[in-house]
């Protein structure tokens, strides 16, 4: 089957390369010349394990191509993604809404064949009415039918996510979407991957009640390793201990300095603006949203403290590791690490800051921070090292060569990667989540 993708971001992109794979013909559209220009040449926009690879093998066997041209693209597709973003509004955290409708216009108005319209990007319920009327006023005179169809891809397991998803959801009311999509998913669905044909209300509010309820775990077992530290219990333990219980299951109760991203900080927000409009308040998600940005903030006083206080730390240096909002990526949305650095250099702290890939995004937000090279470039002379994120680079550092180069043998594990009985043997003094 012939599918456009319009948008090619990190899904629209992920997607229509892992479609291309499966042997669809996938044609990626995008309104940035400069982005299809540098597809072309296989150069892609993010920074994804794999994709480099996936995009170049399928475009090579002519599956998957790149376009600006909207008409083009989406001429003879049977289905037609939209994988636009979805930001929040400024101002009021609602989702802007504005490039999926415009997306919406353009298929109506150049619509030519019997098609179904798909909206993978993270929507509010209810959108897919919207695109629904906004096709049916531009009467493109041939069938169609306006599904959902949300995705659960992580950013840097997004290949492995999209082939082997615990589960596929399409949003329709619709007979023949129905089997249109069956076709799309055909390759995932043989292999037994399970697939919920829903309603379309309840398939994009699955995408906010998935993302929300991943929130409310990871911060909840953040609250718990506060605790943890209070009690003098080991957080891992806990964890390890509750998810056993198959009830509760053991993935995503990994306590750190707070979630961050392009997805859990921006959806919980625009479930809250629903649930607001819509009088069915989540006071849940609200309470997750204000823990975890206090959550981040606080990160910077753990460091302060491991320091010596706010008068001891005034003027010292802190080496920052891992700066995106996780490993794998080079995203640094809503990432913890720039409430930490603020909160240190608000402190009279001076940061050095070290990323194996997301320094050049990060520089221009954290003007403040001097970006080093490398690991160890970073912690020559700091009187503390951070770890902010769990990069694998950072799981094995020479802590022979840090208490050699560093000022003090300090180290912050904001992600649990140490073991402290094994760090403090070492001759470091070292703190870490919710362990005593
Ligand atoms: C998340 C969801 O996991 C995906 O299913 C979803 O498709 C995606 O959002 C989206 O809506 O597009 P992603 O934001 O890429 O994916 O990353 P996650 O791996 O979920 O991590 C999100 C944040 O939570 C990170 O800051 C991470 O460090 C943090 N986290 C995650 C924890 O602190 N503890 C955990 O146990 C897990």
């Amino acid at each position: 089957m012939k599918i456009a993708m319009v948008g090619s971001g990190y899904v629209g992109l992920v997607s229509g390369a892992c479609f291309a794979d499966f042997g669809h013909e996938v044609v990626c559209i995008d309104k940035d010349p400069a982005k299809i220009e540098s597809l072309h040449q296989g150069i892609m926009p993010i920074y994804e394990p794999g994709l480099a690879e996936l995009v170049a093998g399928n475009a090579k066997a002519g599956r998957l191509n790149f376009t600006t041209d909207l008409a083009a693209g989406i001429d003879g597709a049977g289905a037609i993604f939209i994988a636009v973003g979805t930001p929040s509004r400024r101002g009021d955290g609602h989702a802007d809404l504005s490039y999926v409708y415009s997306v919406a216009e353009e298929i109506g108005a150049n619509l030519k064949q019997a098609s179904v319209i798909v909206t993978k990007s993270t929507v509010p319920v209810g959108t897919g009415d919207e695109v629904e009327r906004i096709l049916t006023d531009a009467n493109p005179g041939v069938r169609f039918a306006v599904a959902s169809n949300p995705e659960f891809l992580r950013e840097g397991a997004a290949i492995g996510d999209f082939k082997h998803p615990d589960r596929i959801v399409v949003g329709t009311e619709d007979d023949w979407a129905r089997g249109v999509m069956t076709e799309v998913y055909r390759p995932l669905f043989l292999g037994r991957s399970p697939m919920l044909f829903t309603s379309r209300r309840s398939s994009e509010l699955i995408k906010y009640a998935a993302n929300a309820f991943l929130a409310v775990k990871i911060t909840f077992i953040n609250e718990m390793a506060d605790l943890c530290e209070k009690v003098g219990a080991d957080v891992q333990d806990v964890s390890r201990g509750i998810g056993m219980d198959g009830r509760i299951g053991a993935k995503f109760l990994h306590a750190g300095p707070g979630y961050g991203g392009s997805c859990f900080p921006k959806d919980t927000l625009a479930l809250l603006k629903t649930a607001e409009d819509y009088e069915a308040p989540t006071r849940i998600v609200e309470a997750v949203v204000k823990v975890n940005d206090a959550r981040k903030r606080a990160m910077g006083r753990k460091v302060i403290e491991a320091l010596g206080g706010t008068d001891e730390s005034r003027g010292k240096k802190v080496a920052l590791l891992g700066l995106t909002f996780k490993p794998n990526t080079d995203d640094m949305r809503d990432a913890p690490s720039i409430a930490i650095a603020q909160a240190l250099i608000d402190a009279g702290v001076s940061v050095a800051g070290y990323d194996p890939e997301g320094m050049a995004i990060a520089a221009p937000l954290m003007p403040e921070v001097a970006m080093q090279p490398d690991a160890y470039a970073a912690i020559e002379g700091a009187d503390a090292t951070v770890i902010v994120t769990e990069w694998d680079a950072f799981r094995a550092l020479d802590l022979e060569r840090i208490k050699r180069i560093a000022k003090a043998p300090v180290l912050v594990d904001l992600r649990n990667v140490y073991n402290p009985a094994e760090v403090r043997a070492r001759g470091f003094s070292y703190s870490s989540i919710g362990r005593p």
